[in-house]
């Protein structure tokens, strides 16, 4: 989510400082690169040991530190954020800020950035209270500083209301949220499968797979995220979306067939990462199916399903571009190639299955392969893994087009 982000921790002097060490493991798990900056203050509630641990990175605090301006100065380090967050934020940094002061490296940073800025008040909640206090955070504010919290409840001075600074994990949704946006596919989209499908047995049983649907979910999000239009078509999944997706819920696979193609042929990608269940069965029962003393049997015939991918690859007109997945349990490599070339596909995303590894987890690695090309993504949370999929699908959508205009 926050890949190649380059992030500044400020921290100023208040107790809540303890939670901003968990903030910047958020912060780094979400793919984001970390410096810190503590105030004079700050270095009497955490150790710039500790954060540099944490953060990976040197930490700076103080600005006429000439070892720490030769790393990097404070001009380049306020240069080189993407994004400024102070957590927690004093009452006595609030009044700098809205001054203009730059009387220590945060200050100064704050006043040489042309990052967004945001900033997660802590303090006692009478001070939190005074007019100075709030009129300070309202001028902030109307200038484009961005604000979380502070949250109500009891404070560590004995004192109950508001001033407590918000989680870490609300801090990180406001950094999400506010970061600016890379909207560099607004001129795509995208139709995505995902999930199992549900065959129905009778009303009450179905046949089905293990897919949980995450990875489809992370690429929808992902495409999403760099301002692509996108559908998902999702079987039954215990996942959500973010608003900027539309989502159209199926149980079948002839339902997901059914709103596969239609899409398909309005948008210009085609990302088949459903487990389509292969069969369905032949005769549903109307009734439930009842176990009888005589039958020790019972047979179910099934009947093919469609293939919706390779329905959507031979399209005759409007034919999006058409990218595949191939779980496997064996020869991992070979059966995806011919799986590219029998389905009449662009791309196929292969996965090794065998060791149970990928259905239902978090993490997943892929081999890519094309008509003369291939290229393998390392195991990866598959948040970070959708990322570069994306990436690989979008230059490889991209070569084919220029290709497709020279021939004309
Ligand atoms: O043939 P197999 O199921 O292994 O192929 C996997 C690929 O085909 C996936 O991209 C899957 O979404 C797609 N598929 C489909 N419709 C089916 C079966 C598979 O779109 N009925």
């Amino acid at each position: 989510m926050l890949t190649n982000k380059q992030i500044v921790v400020g921290i100023t002097g208040g107790i809540a400082a303890y939670k901003s060490i968990e903030l910047i493991r958020l912060l780094k798990t979400a793919g984001a690169e970390v410096r810190v900056v503590l105030t004079p203050a700050a270095e009497a509630f955490v150790t710039p040991l500790t954060l540099q641990a944490i953060s990976g990175n040197g930490v700076s605090t103080s600005l006429l530190d000439p070892q720490a301006e030769l790393a990097m100065g404070h001009i380049e380090l306020a240069k080189w954020a993407d994004f400024v967050v102070i957590a927690p934020a004093s009452a006595d940094f609030l009044a700098r800020l809205r001054l203009g002061m730059g009387n220590d490296l945060l200050s100064t940073l704050c006043l040489a950035t042309s990052a967004p800025i945001l900033l997660a008040p802590a303090m006692n909640q009478q001070m939190y209270k005074q007019q100075a206090v709030q009129e300070n955070l309202q001028v902030l504010a109307e200038r484009g500083v961005h604000l979380i919290g502070p949250n109500s409840g009891f404070q560590a001075c004995g004192d109950v209301g508001k001033g407590r600074m918000s989680e870490p994990t609300e801090i990180l949704a406001a950094v999400l949220q506010t970061l600016p946006k890379n909207r560099s596919l607004d001129q795509l989209s995208v139709t995505i499968t995902a999930g199992p499908t549900q065959e129905a047995i009778d009303p009450v049983r179905y046949i089905s797979n293990h897919s949980s649907g995450k990875m489809g979910f992370a690429i929808a999000e992902a495409f999403a995220e760099q301002g692509a239009k996108v559908t998902l078509i999702a079987g039954p999944v215990n996942l959500s979306s973010s608003s900027a997706i539309e989502r159209i819920d199926v149980v079948s696979a002839q339902e997901m067939a059914q709103q596969a193609v239609k899409f398909a042929q309005q948008n210009d990608l085609f990302i088949g990462c459903a487990a389509v269940a292969d069969y369905r069965v032949a005769e549903v029962a109307e009734q439930k199916i009842k176990k009888t003393d005589e039958n020790n049997e019972l047979t179910l015939r099934l009947i093919k399903n469609p293939d919706i991918i390779a329905t959507v690859a031979n399209l005759s007109e409007n034919r999006p571009f058409v990218v595949g997945f191939a779980a496997e349990t064996e020869k991992v490599e070979a059966y995806a190639k011919s799986k590219l070339q029998r389905k009449n596909l662009d791309v196929i995303c292969a996965n090794d299955v065998s060791s149970g590894q990928v259905f239902g987890k978090d993490h997943n690695a892929l081999h890519l392969f094309w008509q003369n090309g291939e290229k393998k993504l390392p195991l990866a949370d598959k948040q970070h893994l959708a990322q570069q999929l994306v990436a690989e699908i979008v230059a490889l959508y991209q070569q084919k087009q220029g290709e497709l205009n020279q021939s004309f």
